[in-house]
């Protein structure tokens, strides 16, 4: 049972950066936000998910964000103690810095989808241990609770996925649901005014409305306490239906590209010289 009433941490929360913010707690469980380095309106999130010896980080940010993230880990663990890194897609806000964390500790394994591993080699590291999500799409740590991955094709990547935590219910969404915003918060207070803010991201990186309600499908038996997206604000439980149904209802990529059917297509502009 989470201790950690979200919805009160996001009316509390004051914007510290300066040290991780707990998110669940239970006995042998906890996942923390460990804060975003950069002001801006495009803010990555990192979380930690620690579970007795096994220490995962999800979506463990750019080489540049590496010093504040390691910083943070630092002030709950010590680094060479991270076992995993969960990498959503292969998108360098979302996985660049995962050479710095295999120079940190070789031993460390990388939970990706196929699509995404095949890219990852190119920043640089391929002598890893790979944990393939398609073939696995239950981790078990070794207190028995676990971690389902739910693929999410083209949202916004063919081989994207999202990772839910059974323990807490969280669903760390990646780039679904995630927001661009100049007056962010941590957790999202008004579901409608967060909807504009989720538009300025979906419209134009997720694929198509076939592609979200096909996701949306695919995790109906799962409960979802909260969602943890890797840009933007936390949703709340008390947002989770309302934020299935804005996906359900989304129209975004080739809907607002190619509206007709068949498509008309602009003639690109070749030049006559
Ligand atoms: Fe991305
Ligand atoms: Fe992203």
């Amino acid at each position: 049972m989470n201790t950690i009433d979200l919805v009160e941490l996001g009316r509390t929360f004051t914007g510290n950066c300066d040290k991780p913010t707990l998110l669940y707690q239970d006995d042998q469980h906890t996942i923390y936000w460990l804060g975003v380095p950069e002001i801006s309106a495009f803010r990555c999130n990192t979380y930690l998910i620690i579970d007795g010896k096994e220490a995962i980080i999800v979506d463990p940010g750019g080489r540049g964000a590496f010093e504040f993230v390691k910083m943070r880990v630092t002030q709950i663990l010590a680094p060479e103690k991270i076992t995993a890194l969960i990498v959503c897609h292969q998108d360098p806000d979302v996985a660049a810095s995962m050479v710095d964390w295999l120079t940190t500790n070789p031993a460390i394994k990388i939970i990706t989808s196929v699509r995404t591993n095949i890219l990852l080699h190119h920043y640089g590291k391929s002598n890893y241990s790979f944990v393939n999500i398609n073939e696995n799409p239950l981790y078990l740590f070794e207190s028995g609770k676990k971690l389902r991955f739910c693929e999410a094709p083209f949202l916004h990547f063919p081989g994207a996925f999202t990772t839910w935590d059974e323990t807490s219910g969280f669903l760390f969404s990646g780039d679904i649901w995630a927001s661009i915003d100049l007056e962010w918060r941590l957790v999202v207070e008004d579901f409608v005014r967060h909807e504009m803010k989720m538009n300025l991201f979906h419209l134009d990186y997720m694929a198509s409305n076939i592609a979200a309600k096909g996701f949306v499908s695919s995790i109906r038996n799962v409960a979802v306490n909260a969602i943890l997206p890797q840009h933007g604000s936390i949703l709340p439980k008390k947002h989770v239906v309302k934020a299935l149904e804005y996906l359900q209802n989304l129209k975004c990529g080739l809907d607002l590209i190619y509206p007709a059917d068949p498509p008309s297509y602009i003639p690109c502009q070749v030049g006559r010289n």
